[in-house]
């Protein structure tokens, strides 16, 4: 439960930044591209499935692609969970607020569709096995308790990154030009949200330097993908990591960093206590971080995996 007070102040930030919110949401309009997502589909290859069915020999992708595509989808599919945490951190801001909450949900709905088009006219999955998936992911929700706007910021942005490459990687180790052309678009929505969310995240950074730079360092901390809820998660994750489509050093290098850079966290001055502490926290995690997927590439290196990014590899 939150108090009056912190709505208050939740409410007092908000409307803080909110010209900076309508600035980057008419940019956001500016450049964002209208797509369709049946221009995507290769529709000549759609049979019916009554006469039909499914038959596992019948997808191209095979093993980690099409576990990735399928996380992929199904983290998409959970939108109506997204949409209300995102509403209920942001929906106390009118105006561009608002108007950027169903912006982002209109954008965000075309990644599920795309995506099911594409695996159900390719038969690529078994659309028993991804229906069921949904309808499982759904009843249980995306339970995350509504953090307060800077933690919500903080998260998203390195969301929005984080799924950006996992989909961008998905489709170069799916070795299919359809699948690849796909990725490639959803990437470029994801990353028109990430950079809304870390450049208002910057204005932020400037009203309550100290707030901002613990909620960030919260975030990295105890940092989750949004499909952490689906169901073997983890062990999909652990393949789609050893495939090098999403792993620690993806996550480290590709996505923390850059933003973490872009913010100059590392650089700011004049922070209180609990920020400095914050600071050398998050420098330790780094650092262990790296030491961490150093020993991962290293051992699969020894086995000889063969990864993405490596030089046998996509
Ligand atoms: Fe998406
Ligand atoms: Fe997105």
């Amino acid at each position: 439960m939150t108090s009056p007070r912190i709505d208050d102040d939740e409410r007092a930030l908000l409307i803080e930044l909110e010209p900076e919110a309508g600035r980057l949401y008419d940019r956001h309009a500016r450049v964002a591209q209208e797509w369709f997502p049946h221009d995507f589909i290769p529709y000549r290859l759609g049979r019916d499935f009554d006469k039909q069915p499914w038959t596992p020999d019948q997808p191209r992708l095979t093993g980690v692609a099409q576990v990735a595509f399928e996380i992929g989808l199904l983290t998409e599919d959970n939108l109506p969970s997204y949409h209300r945490l995102i509403h209920g951190m942001f929906g106390k801001g009118d105006g561009a607020w608002i108007n950027w909450v169903g912006r982002w949900t209109a954008e965000e709905g075309r990644h599920a569709i795309v995506l099911r088009d594409y695996l159900t006219v390719t038969r690529n999955i078994d659309p028993i096995l991804l229906e069921r998936g949904r309808m499982s992911q759904l009843q249980q929700g995306y339970d995350r308790d509504a953090p307060d706007t800077l933690h919500g910021l903080a998260y998203v942005a390195f969301q929005e990154l984080a799924t950006r490459i996992s989909h961008r990687n998905t489709g170069r180790y799916s070795d299919d030009p359809v699948a690849d052309r796909i990725m490639v678009r959803i990437a470029a929505d994801e990353n028109l949200h990430m950079v809304f969310y870390r450049d208002i995240m910057s204005a932020a950074l400037q009203f309550q330097p100290s707030a901002a730079v613990r909620a960030i360092v919260d975030e990295i901390l105890r940092f989750e993908m949004p499909g952490a809820g689906i169901h073997n998660f983890l062990r999909k994750a652990a393949q789609m990591a050893k495939a090098g489509i999403y792993d620690l050093r993806v996550h480290r290098d590709e996505v923390l960093m850059p933003i973490i850079r872009h913010w100059k966290i590392f650089e700011l001055s004049g922070l209180d206590a609990a920020a400095e502490e914050a600071r050398r926290r998050l420098a330790e995690h780094l650092e262990a971080l790296d030491t961490a997927a150093k020993r991962f590439e290293e051992r699969l290196a020894a086995a000889g995996v063969v990864r993405l990014g490596s030089p046998a590899g996509g």
